[in-house]
Order: C-alpha cells, then sequence, then structure tokens
C-alpha cells in the first residue's frame, strides 16, 4: 500500500521536523538551540521533553549558556523559552495537579458555603468520581464524557435533575456545547454514584461544580439532596436522557434523537 504523505501536525512532530532540519542544515549551535527554543511554545509531551532537555541541558549546554548571557531578553514574544534562558522554566516539569489549579469559585462565598466547596472539590476528584471522566478541569473527553464546563450548560441548572443525575446516572443521547454524546458513541452509562457519598457529599460536589470551570450558580443543600433521594429510594437504575427529560425538560432535547433501552443488558 502506498503511504500517505502526513502533514506535521502535533508541536512534537513539528520539532522533530525542526530539529532534523536545523542538523541536515549544518546551522550553528546557536541556530540549533533557538530552533529546539521555538518549540517550547507549545506544551512538550513525555517523549519530546527528554530530548528537548539532551539537547539544551547537555549536547549544547555551553551555547545555550552564551545565548543567555549575550540575549537575557531573546524571546520576548516566547514566554516559555525567555523562562528557560532565565532559569525560571523546567523541561518535563509536571502538570500542576488538580489542588493546584483554580477553577473557582465563581462567586464569593461565606464560611459555610467555603466549607461545602471543599468537600466538594474534594469528592470531584476522588478516584472514579467526576474527574476521572469529565476531568479536573471540568472539559470532559470530546465525543466521550461530556462538559461540565460550557456556558449556560442546562444540566447543572436545575436543582432536581441534577441532584437525580448524581445519585442514579445517565444515559442516552444528548447535545451539550455543539457535540453529541451518549450510547450511539460506544460510550457506556454514567452510573450514579448515589451508594457513594452521602447527601452531604453530594449536595458539596454539586455546589462545587456550579461554582467552578466559569458556572456561577447557586449551591444546592444536604436537605434537598436528602429529599430527592428518599424520593428515588426505590429506584437502582440509571436514568435514561428521555425518561429524565420527561420529568425535567429541557428545551429543544426531542431534536437529540431517541434510543431505546437495550432489553436483558448488561446494565439491569
Ligand atoms: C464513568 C464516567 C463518569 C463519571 C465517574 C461521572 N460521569 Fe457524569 N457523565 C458521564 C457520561 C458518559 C455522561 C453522558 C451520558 C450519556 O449521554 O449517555 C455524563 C453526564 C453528566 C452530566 C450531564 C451532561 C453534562 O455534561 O452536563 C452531568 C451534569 C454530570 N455527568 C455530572 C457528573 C458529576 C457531578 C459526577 C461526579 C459526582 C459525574 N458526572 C461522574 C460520565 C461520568
Amino acid at each position: 500500500m502506498r503511504q500517505k504523505s502526513v502533514t506535521p501536525s502535533s508541536p512534537s512532530e513539528r520539532l522533530v521536523k525542526n530539529i532534523r532540519r536545523a542538523t541536515r542544515r549544518h546551522h550553528s549551535a546557536e541556530e540549533k538551540i533557538r530552533i529546539v527554543l521555538e518549540g517550547l511554545r507549545q506544551p512538550l509531551d513525555k517523549w519530546m521533553s527528554p530530548v528537548t532537555r539532551q539537547i539544551l541541558e547537555s549536547t549544547f549546554k555551553q551555547s545555550v549558556a552564551t545565548l543567555a548571557k549575550a540575549e537575557p531578553n531573546a524571546f520576548a514574544d516566547n514566554p516559555n523559552a525567555k523562562a528557560y534562558l532565565a532559569g525560571n522554566f523546567k523541561i518535563g516539569a509536571a502538570p500542576p495537579s488538580a489542588d493546584q489549579v483554580v477553577y473557582g469559585p465563581t462567586r464569593t462565598l461565606n464560611a459555610v458555603e467555603k466549607k461545602q466547596y471543599a468537600l466538594g472539590k474534594e469528592v470531584f476528584h476522588r478516584d472514579a468520581h467526576c474527574a476521572t471522566c469529565h476531568q479536573s478541569n471540568g472539559a470532559g473527553v470530546a465525543g466521550i464524557y461530556p462538559p461540565l464546563n460550557v456556558a449556560n450548560n442546562p444540566w447543572l441548572a436545575e436543582d432536581e435533575r441534577l441532584i437525580k443525575v448524581v445519585l442514579k446516572g445517565l444515559w442516552g443521547p444528548l447535545e451539550l456545547g455543539g457535540q453529541r454524546f451518549g450510547p450511539k458513541n460506544g460510550v457506556p452509562p454514567m452510573l450514579g454514584l448515589g451508594g457513594m457519598i452521602t447527601d452531604e457529599e453530594a449536595a458539596g460536589v454539586i455546589s462545587y461544580v456550579r461554582q467552578s470551570f466559569g458556572n456561577n450558580l447557586p449551591p444546592v443543600s444536604t436537605e434537598q439532596v436528602a429529599k430527592v433521594r428518599a424520593k428515588t429510594e426505590k429506584r437502582s437504575d440509571f436514568y435514561m436522557v428521555e425518561e429524565i427529560l420527561k420529568e425535567h425538560p429541557i428545551p429543544g432535547w426531542e431534536k437529540w434523537g431517541k434510543m431505546a433501552r437495550p432489553a436483558g443488558d448488561i446494565y439491569e
């Protein structure tokens, strides 16, 4: 089979191409360094970090020091490269942990609300709770896990529907932020977390989501969660999208397309 020519798309591919080109054309050490430092504009992946470090910190170490001294303001438009020359940028440093990144709160909270927010943040990041699928930054995963960070997300707006989703889970076609989600993409249901979290924790995690990632909605209370939990006590199953939206409609949802529940499947 004939191989398709591939246009380098990722920063790493571009960097590799540039390094090769630089070597082929017998550039000076300084020119090579400049090309490699250009690559710091984009985050480096785990493959590119070691190579980049080797070039800058071993192969051309001396020339890097010379460049840093001669032109301390080189790369004024490339903050990472500039910081690197100034000794303030570590190549291959781990990305900031969930705790180091601040996604909220988006509103001023009183002391009680702050406590609830902190609890919610902790629950959100527990293993296999929310961040595992919806990601620490709430952006979800394209076409697989829907985002929690899109403006005016109707799923976050209504208390009872949102509590039901968190306690019992959700499955079915839905559109959000211009993307489609649901079983058609081969994605299993979001399973309810009701069995794993207390009413207080559920209220906390919901309030955390509502006040992070650019969302700015009021908190829900432990009492509200307790009421919905009691009301849905007999239900062991997740909600189908179509079913929950009949109880708590989102304008335009009928257009999302219906998907019958597979009979006798593993989710019974
Ligand atoms: C195992 C992965 C997984 C976990 C864990 C998970 N979700 Fe979900 N969530 C999904 C999927 C998948 C959907 C969409 C289901 C569908 O359309 O079939 C969804 C849908 C949603 C929705 C509605 C759509 C949207 O993005 O606004 C909300 C709100 C939500 N989840 C919040 C949460 C919260 C809060 C937690 C933690 C308490 C959580 N989820 C845990 C996978 C997960």
